[in-house]
């Protein structure tokens, strides 16, 4: 693996890749990236019989992992949970002896096919995209992980397809100042999500 600052392991998950409209171009600007482990679950265990030691060596490999996956029913789809409940074992991931993840960074990119004014406290869905990411937020300190805001693209059934080669562009962006350290944390840390503001999360 070459020597970058930091190496991103991308676990994605999508159950139909073949229908999807968003996720399926989002995934063809970090792929490829210098850097990059992309790692689609469905693909790797259409049987959801995840290998748990090479899941684990994969995460002991790489500095910062993205959850990158559809919003199902205001969480992650159903493949990602099993990795979740298998892979982040007691005294390996969390537990006095548990430190195998300690310092690592964490963030999730996620696509809803519910426009931005929905995910809102006065909204109809009565909390913000980071408000539904408390159980992995929460699941990253325990494992001594820092949990940065999501990466959001709202509004899956109407955006364009120009709308999505943007986000597509600061896809690319964000994962490879994260992979050379130019990312100013402090301010990621004040905001809501990772692809508001990006170029002023970006150190020139
Ligand atoms: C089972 C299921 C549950 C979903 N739950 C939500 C949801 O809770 N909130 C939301 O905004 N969109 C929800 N959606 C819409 C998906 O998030 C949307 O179809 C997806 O982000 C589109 O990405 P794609 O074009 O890559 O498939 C759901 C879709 C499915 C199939």
């Amino acid at each position: 693996m070459p020597d970058y600052k930091n190496n991103i392991l991308i676990l994605f998950a999508h159950p139909a890749l073949q229908r999807s409209r968003v996720n399926r171009q989002l995934i063809q600007y970090v792929k490829e990236i210098d850097g990059v482990t992309f790692h689609d679950l469905y693909e790797a265990y259409p049987d959801f019989h995840i290998q748990v030691n090479h899941e684990q060596d994969l995460l002991i490999k790489h500095d910062i992992i993205v959850l990158h996956h559809p919003l199902f029913w205001f969480s992650i789809p159903a493949i990602m949970k099993e990795w979740m409940d298998l892979v982040l074992q007691h005294m390996w991931a969390y537990g006095k002896k548990g430190i195998a993840l300690r310092g690592k960074k964490l963030f999730n990119v996620v696509s809803t096919g519910g426009r931005e004014s929905l995910f809102r406290s006065k909204g109809y869905n009565r909390h913000t995209m980071i408000e539904f990411f408390t159980p992995i937020a929460q699941t990253a300190f325990v494992c001594g992980m820092d949990y940065l805001p999501p990466f959001v693209v709202h509004g899956t059934h109407t955006i364009t397809k120009e709308e999505i080669a943007a986000h597509g562009e600061d896809y690319r962006k964000i994962i490879t100042a994260l992979r050379d350290n130019k990312v100013d944390f402090d301010a990621v840390q004040r905001d809501k999500k990772l692809n508001s503001e990006i170029e002023s999360f970006i150190i020139k």
